[in-house]
């Protein structure tokens, strides 16, 4: 165990469990009636940030200005539509890496949370059949200000009864990465081309790499 290390955070899409393709048909089909080009790229960008500043990003290739309402009917739609997509996960979405390395990172006295931007969070654990694997969970449903806003970490680390310093994040995207450090957590990077500094952060090769650090 690594004696200054207590908790361990987690990200939920892109870490335990892949849903992007899913946000990607659902985003696909407001853009598409729209006329707005949208593609896996731009979909990239989307990682890790709240429904709406997602939206606002897909918005950019528009020509014509909407209105606060008109957005909040699309994000509804989107929404709607992601949920119905969700539907179909289930326990195989998350894999026996992740399950053994959640189990041993108990066994070895951590606390785990999640820490997601995401307002499905809740759903997406039960359907991946993951809920008892943390002590607790943070998502958008907690916060105000997403992810790079260090918020929903520290809700998860304040739900633990853990000090920030004391929390390792394990997150795949930039915006998740910056809000660790900007909430004095340690972050571990999974995948991706996220950015990192400092001594005690670290590029993981794979989930299960974490059981190398901690
Ligand atoms: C994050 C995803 O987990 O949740 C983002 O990486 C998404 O792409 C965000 O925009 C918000 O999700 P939801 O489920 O609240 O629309
Ligand atoms: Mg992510």
């Amino acid at each position: 165990m690594n004696r200054e290390m207590k908790a361990v955070i987690f990200d939920l899409d892109g870490v335990l469990c892949f849903t992007d393709k899913y946000h990607y048909q659902a985003w696909k089909a407001i853009a598409d009636r729209l006329g707005i080009y949208f593609d896996e790229k731009i979909n990239d960008r989307l990682r890790g940030i709240s429904r709406m500043a997602s939206l606002e990003i897909i918005l950019e290739k528009s020509d014509r200005q909407y209105t606060l309402e008109e957005k909040e009917v699309f994000a509804e739609e989107k929404n709607a539509q992601y949920q119905k997509l969700l539907q179909q996960m289930s326990e195989k979405d998350m894999s026996d890496e992740v399950r053994q390395t959640l189990a041993e990172l108990r066994h070895r006295g951590y606390r785990l949370a999640v820490g997601s931007s995401s307002k499905n969070a809740q759903f997406i654990l039960r359907q991946i059949g993951a809920v008892s694997y943390f002590d607790a969970v943070a998502d958008g449903n907690d916060i105000t200000k997403s992810k790079p806003d260090p918020e929903v970490f520290l809700k998860a680390a304040e739900k633990l009864g853990i000090a920030p310093e004391q929390c390792v994040v394990v997150e795949d995207a930039d915006s998740g990465i910056r809000a660790a450090k900007a909430g004095n957590m340690t972050a571990y990077a999974l995948g991706g081309d996220v950015r990192y500094s400092g001594e005690k952060d670290v590029n993981l090769l794979s989930f299960s790499d974490i059981l190398n650090y901690l």
